[in-house]
């Protein structure tokens, strides 16, 4: 296995890779935030984009991990392709997408999907199943003829890679690991790390 040398465009290949090899969705990613006491937490969230500066996921900005991300916007991605045999992470500083590429990827999700983010108070105490269903039907009846907007708490993340570390599996667990670090200048250097 060679080094590639540039790390997201080798993260957006393999991810290509596996949306065709994988049979769970493969742009399901672990992200890791921190609060403001330094408790770590994770969840799952799906990555949308990924270019040149890093990797983009969408949430509610009211959420839990919102918020964390608020008060501290290091944040890391962890990514297991079983099939492809390899682990990604990506670590960084996640800022906001603008208004437009957040109003541009919610227009493209199902109109269920765009009712259903105006109904959840995402993180927050939830009642009843009922409660939530009730929400939901008042924001389809509010919404009906129309184009659904986006909510203003709904939005997405862009996180700034610059540490990214690919992983691929190899016999007796002598697997390989690269470690890419994105330099002052941008320029990524790697090196390979013990498995
Ligand atoms: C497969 C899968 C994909 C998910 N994708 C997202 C997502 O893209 N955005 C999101 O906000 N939550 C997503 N969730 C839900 C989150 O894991 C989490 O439950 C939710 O965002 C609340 O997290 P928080 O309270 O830490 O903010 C997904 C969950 C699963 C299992």
């Amino acid at each position: 296995m060679t080094i590639a040398p540039n790390p997201l465009a080798e993260v957006s290949r393999l991810l290509s890779r596996a949306h065709t090899e994988e049979s769970h969705d493969a742009t399901a990613a672990t992200l890791a935030t921190v609060d403001a006491a330094g408790h770590p937490a994770a969840r799952i969230v799906l990555i949308k984009v990924i270019d040149a500066s890093g990797v983009t996921f969408y949430t509610n900005l009211e959420s839990r991990k919102a918020l964390e991300l608020e008060a501290n916007p290091h944040a890391a991605l962890c990514i297991y392709w079983p099939t492809l045999h390899k682990q990604v992470r990506i670590e960084g500083e996640v800022e906001a997408v603008t208004e437009a590429e957040a109003d541009e990827y919610f227009a493209s999700r199902p109109r269920g999907s765009q009712i259903g983010a105006w109904a959840s108070q995402q993180s927050e105490p939830l009642a009843s199943r009922r409660e939530l269903v009730s929400s939901y039907l008042k924001a389809q009846a509010r919404f009906a003829g129309q184009a659904v907007p986006r909510p203003p708490f709904w939005g997405g993340y862009r996180l700034i890679a610059d540490r990214i570390e690919i992983w691929h599996n190899q016999l007796y667990r002598l697997h390989d690991r690269f470690l890419y670090e994105r330099q002052v200048e941008g320029e990524w250097t790697e090196r390979r790390l013990y498995p």
